[in-house]
Parts: structure tokens; C-alpha cells; sequence
């Protein structure tokens, strides 16, 4: 079967609108030209994130009227632990408002100045919350992760290499742990092979560093193993899932992505003493550790969400439906990052803008088309968000231009995304009169979230 449809039907729906032209030239002059302080209601179809996003089922409304909101020990409490302890195999489950909020926990016990944490790549939270106490983030990943239009089948995979030399150079006093992103977001979605997990998680035990998961999107992840790995297609998604974290001491994981819950996060750990430690910590960051700033509800939808999150046919139509949103782009001429990952395209926008240069901001100027010319939110991740100035005053343009269009779960239909690719087809087709972007207001650091641009003549 070419197309596998989605394993459910749909049962409530939520009205979209699609501003006229002129109200959208307007909307986003008012914004700066920056699509995070464009109205979500004046979006009509918003590919921002898919963390938080997606559609419950039905199953997970009615979890929430069995919500047990009682402070300590509550019902709902078990059933997330159970649900976590499950899938992870760790015994000891710190749940947190949202995934960053795991990784300040962990790292503010673990990272100091002068500690290594290596990654194949961080998430820009993760990578924040390690500077934020000092320590320094490195990412790893194996070249073919680099090269945008490579085709190849792990990019996200650990250069087990370079983490060798990282290791046996700075040894396990100053690297206090290895993180795994599960699929590598930052380097465009791809997944992880077992056997690349299975090498780093030995790498590490040899040199008695643990491993850490950072595992928002595993079961995206489990199924790229499944369909990917051939020593694994007989594998069932729940025996991969159980396998890449049996590889791992710990996880950190945002449940806005695969808990397939609109909030929500934990900390997994094999080790009793460091729980014991950051539980503490928990409490005066998040909560009692029966709910770590979650309401028993929340607790419940995530626990339905984690084991409908593992079904194959739900990750086949999820995956399927991204791969198809790839080819509908390159069907229109649209170049992506390739292969399709688990969760998102990536358009290629110094690719589509040729004659943009990186200082007016290419990647940026395509986030404004995509509104301008069919009301579509996307991310820019090139050099508004990555560029900086150097000390002689120069400008220094990121690595890459892309435009993350990330696709929130079970919420629109191949065809709100065939009218993306078309959208950006057009803008393709009328690419010449795109001039680019130049920066009026910025703030000093992450200044892609509030910065104010405006159209170059
Ligand atoms: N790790 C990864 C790999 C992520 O993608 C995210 C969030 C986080 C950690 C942090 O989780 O948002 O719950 O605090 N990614 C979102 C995105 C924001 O749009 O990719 P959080």
C-alpha cells in the first residue's frame, strides 16, 4: 500500500480564516515582518511547531474528566509513572511542566564551568540551559547530517569518532554526561539508527559517562529504525522503543511533541541518588514530585498519549503524511532539506532566493512570502536566528537558510499542505521581486523572537 490513511476519523473541527491580501500586507507590516508577533487568528495554516499542537482523541478528552488533582499521590500520578517507567524501562520518572524545565533540573546539578556536554546536536534550549551554567555544548553529528541535499538514511546519527577523541581527550571528570537528540530537530528531523545509539551508549559506559536521551520524538524515531534498519523491520515499535533507551541512563523529554499532549515534560533516570538529588530541586522549581507542575489531567492525557503515540499506523500515516508534503514541494519546484525527517520540511531558502544575500536575510524573507502569499507561519532557522556581527563589525551569516515548516499531529490534511506547496511554488515562480529584509529593532540575545525588519527597496 503506497498511502496508509489515518487510523481515525474526525470529530470536531475548528474554523481556519485566511485574511484578504491587503489585511495580511498589513498585519505583517504591524508585526516587523516577524512571524512571531503575527496573531495566531490571522494565521490560516500554522506551521510554527509541532510541540504542543496537535489534536487529542478521544480517548485523551475523556482522560482528562479522570483527572485526580489531589496534591500528593494522586491517581493520575501512577498511571503517568506507570506510563513512563513503561516505555522508558527507568525507574525513576520526574515529571515537569515542559521539556526545558527537565533540562534545567538536570543541569543544574551536572553542568559547571569547564564541563563538555557533547550531543549529536542540542536543541537551542537544551544548549542555553548548559551555557546558562557554564558549561559548554558540542554537537557531533556525522557530516552527511550537514550536507542538506544528501540523501542518507541516519543524518542524525553521533559521529562516534569525534565523540571518541571528545572523550578520551577531556575523560569523565569534565564530561558529566552525552546527550542523544531523538530525531535530531536542530539538524533537520532525522532519526538515529539502533545501532548508532547501541555504539554510543558503549562508547560512553567505556568511558564511564552515562548517556542521556533527549527523546521528545522517539516513537518518530522507533518508526525511521523500523522502516530503515534492516536488522530491525521485524521489530515491533514498542520493542525498538524499548531497545534504543535500554541503551540509556536517562532522558529528558518535551511530551508536546510525541506524548501527543498540549503541555507537558519529564526526567527519567536509572540512577536512585541523583533522582533523590534533583527531586528537591524539583520542588522548589516545579512542584511536589507527584505532579511537578502539571495538573492530574494533564498527567492523564499524557499517559494515553505516550501509548497511542507507539501504534504503527498512527507513526505510518503521521511520517507518510511529511514524506508526501516533501514531494508536493518538489513537485512545485520547492527546494527541501532531504530526506523528509519525522516532523517538519525544511525549505532550502537560499535555494529559492538565490539573489538575497545572507545579510538581508534569505531564510526570513521567505518566513514574510509564505504569510504574504497564503497566510502560512513558518520558522526561519538561518542568520536572523544564527547570524551574528564580529568584533571588526562584520557580519557573520549562518551556516544554513532554511524555513522549518513543522507539521503539528493529527491536525491538518494532506490538503492544507498541498495549498502550502503551492503557495510556495509561487513564491518560487515569483521569487525575483523578494529584495530581502533589513533589521530596525533587535534585541541582544535571541533576537529572532521580537526583532522588528523591513522590506529593502
Ligand atoms: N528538545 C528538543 C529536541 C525540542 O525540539 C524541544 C522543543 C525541546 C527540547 C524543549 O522542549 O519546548 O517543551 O521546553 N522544541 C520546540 C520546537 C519548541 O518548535 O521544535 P519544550
Amino acid at each position: 500500500m503506497k498511502n496508509w490513511p489515518e487510523p481515525y476519523r474526525i470529530k470536531m473541527v475548528e474554523a481556519i480564516r485566511l485574511p484578504p491580501r491587503e489585511e495580511r500586507e498589513r498585519i505583517l507590516r504591524e508585526a516587523g515582518y516577524n512571524l512571531f508577533m503575527v496573531r495566531a487568528e490571522d494565521v490560516f495554516i500554522d506551521l510554527l511547531t509541532d510541540s504542543g499542537t496537535g489534536a487529542m482523541s478521544d480517548k485523551q478528552w475523556s482522560a482528562l474528566m479522570r483527572g485526580d488533582e489531589s496534591y500528593a499521590q494522586a491517581r493520575s500520578w501512577f498511571r503517568f509513572y506507570e506510563a513512563v517507567r513503561g516505555f522508558t524501562g527507568m525507574e525513576h520518572v520526574l515529571p515537569t511542566h515542559q521539556g526545558r524545565a527537565a533540562e534545567n533540573l538536570l543541569f543544574s546539578q551536572i553542568a559547571r564551568p569547564g564541563f563538555t556536554i557533547p550531543n549529536n546536536s542540542h536543541f537551542d534550549t537544551t544548549r542555553a540551559n548548559i551555557e546558562f551554567f557554564g558549561a559548554e555544548a558540542v554537537d557531533l553529528v556525522i557530516p552527511e547530517g550537514r550536507d542538506i541535499h544528501l540523501d542518507y538514511p541516519f543524518k542524525g546519527n553521533m559521529d562516534l569518532d569525534r565523540l571518541e577523541t571528545l572523550l578520551k581527550e577531556k575523560g569523565s571528570k569534565s564530561v558529566p554526561l552525552c546527550m542523544i537528540t531523538i530525531t535530531n530537530n536542530t539538524g533537520g528531523g532525522q532519526p538515529v539508527s539502533l545501532a548508532n545509539i547501541r555504539a554510543t551508549g558503549e562508547l560512553c559506559r567505556r568511558y564511564g559517562v552515562p548517556l542521556f536521551l533527549d527523546c521528545c520524538r522517539f516513537a518518530e524515531n522507533a518508526y525511521f529504525i523500523k522502516r530503515r534498519e534492516p536488522e530491525c523491520a521485524h521489530m515491533s515499535i514498542r520493542e525498538i522503543v524499548a531497545a534504543m533507551f535500554a541503551c540509556a541512563d536517562g532522558a529528558t523529554m518535551s511530551a508536546k511533541k510525541d506524548g501527543l499532549g498540549n503541555i507537558g515534560g519529564f526526567l527519567a533516570l536509572r540512577d536512585g541518588e541523583l533522582a533523590a538529588r534533583l527531586k528537591s530541586v524539583l520542588i522548589l522549581k516545579e512542584g511536589f514530585p507527584t505532579y511537578g507542575g502539571l495538573a492530574g489531567r494533564d498527567l492523564e492525557a499524557l499517559s494515553q498519549g505516550f501509548e497511542e503515540v507507539q501504534e504503527e499506523d498512527y507513526l505510518e500515516a503521521r511520517v507518510g503524511q511529511i514524506a508526501r508534503f516533501g514531494e508536493a514541494l518538489k513537485a512545485q519546484g520547492v527546494p527541501i532539506l532531504e530526506p523528509t525527517g519525522g516532523h517538519a520540511v525544511y525549505l532550502d531558502a537560499r535555494g529559492i532566493l538565490p539573489h538575497v544575500p545572507a545579510h538581508a536575510f534569505p531564510a526570513q524573507s521567505l518566513t514574510a512570502e509564505l504569510y504574504l502569499e497564503g497566510g502560512v507561519r513558518g520558522v526561519e532557522i538561518g542568520s536572523l536566528m544564527f547570524g551574528k556581527t564580529g568584533k571588526d563589525g562584520r557580519f557573520l551569516p549562518a551556516a544554513l537558510e532554511l524555513v522549518r515548516l513543522a507539521v503539528p499531529r493529527r491536525v491538518y490534511t494532506d490538503n492544507h499542505l498541498g495549498y502550502v506547496a503551492d503557495v510556495a511554488g509561487e513564491i518560487v515562480r515569483k521569487a525575483s521581486r523578494c529584495k530581502g529584509f533589513r533589521i530596525v529593532e533587535e534585541a541582544p540575545f535571541l533576537r529572532h523572537f521580537t526583532a522588528r525588519l523591513e522590506p529593502l527597496a
